[in-house]
């Protein structure tokens, strides 16, 4: 077997205490890569590290609250510090928030932006510039399909993950001509503790799960290929495409599934 394209390159992931994180930052370490991971749990951030580190000694890690705005920054500095730079920034930090808007605060919802959509915003910009100078370098964002899809009991999470990707799409136009690409990801439903945080309704169990190895298997092919952004699994472009191609009947079809979900037979779950 050829040597990984990632041996020597120092990658920066967010959110890799577990799930989608943990599963990127060991595959990105076992392909060679030198890995920096941060996220709030040092206990489980340190079980992912030292599994890195039987593959990538030199990886590291710095817990961090990404909803803080200087600890965003100082986490920057550290990476750009302590690892010489960032080949490959991973924003996959995220935070889910499964409930109507009918039982949504403001306060509830400015807190997801702030994680989900703010805080990989200024990760990005303190970063951009450092690749800009070696005109190299490779940005991914975690979005959702919820982000195209408008996936129904869950508008806030819709939202922050849509104005995510739609930075991505729009940063990767303005950085067309510079060696710094960018690719934005669209993961299904992957079997996660993201379905386990306290203060969300439940998941419909009507859903199908992909593994977090399946999801690790699509990005790393799509990073390989180069591509713009990718559907994981492949089949919710489709989705996607018949939204964008009659959302009125789309939106109609999707309170129809849910009203069949719930009790009371009303979209919003309500009694
Ligand atoms: N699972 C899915 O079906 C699915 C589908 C589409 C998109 N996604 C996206 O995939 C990403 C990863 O989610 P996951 O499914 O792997 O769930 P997860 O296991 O709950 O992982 C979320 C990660 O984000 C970290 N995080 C949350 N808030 C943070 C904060 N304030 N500061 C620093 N780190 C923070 C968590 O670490 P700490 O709690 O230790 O801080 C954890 O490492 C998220 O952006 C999610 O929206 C997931």
């Amino acid at each position: 077997m050829g040597e990984s394209s990632f041996a020597g390159q120092r990658v920066l992931i967010t959110g890799a205490s577990s799930g989608i994180g943990a599963g990127l930052a060991e595959r990105f370490a076992r392909e060679g890569a030198i890995v920096g991971i941060c996220a709030r749990r040092a206990d489980r951030l340190q079980e992912v590290l030292d599994r890195c580190r039987e593959h990538s000694p030199d990886s590291r890690m710095w817990v961090c609250d990404l909803a803080v705005a200087d600890e965003v920054d100082r986490l920057s500095a550290a990476a750009l510090t302590e690892m010489g730079g960032v080949d490959v920034l991973v924003n996959n930090a995220g935070v889910p928030k499964r409930r109507a808007v009918s039982l949504l605060d403001p306060d509830t919802v400015d807190a997801l932006t702030v994680i989900n959509y703010l805080s990989p915003v200024r990760l990005t910009l303190r970063l951009l510039a450092h690749m800009l100078t070696r005109d190299s370098g490779t940005i991914v964002n975690v979005s959702s399909v919820a982000a195209v899809l408008s996936s129904p009991g869950e508008a806030a999470y819709d939202a922050s993950k849509a104005a995510l990707s739609v930075f991505s799409e729009a940063m990767a136009v303005d950085l067309w001509d510079t060696g710094v690409d960018v690719l934005t990801v669209y993961p299904g439903v992957v079997d996660t503790e993201l379905f386990e945080v306290p203060g969300n309704d439940a998941l419909s169990p009507e859903i199908e799960r992909i593994s977090v190895g399946e999801l690790v298997d699509g990005v790393m092919d799509a990073l390989g290929r180069g591509v713009l952004e990718v559907y994981i699994p492949a089949w919710f472009k489709d989705v996607a495409a018949r939204k964008a191609g009659d959302v009125e009947k789309f939106l109609a079809g999707t309170a129809e599934w849910v009203r069949g979900q719930n009790p009371s037979g009303r979209a919003d779950g309500q009694a």
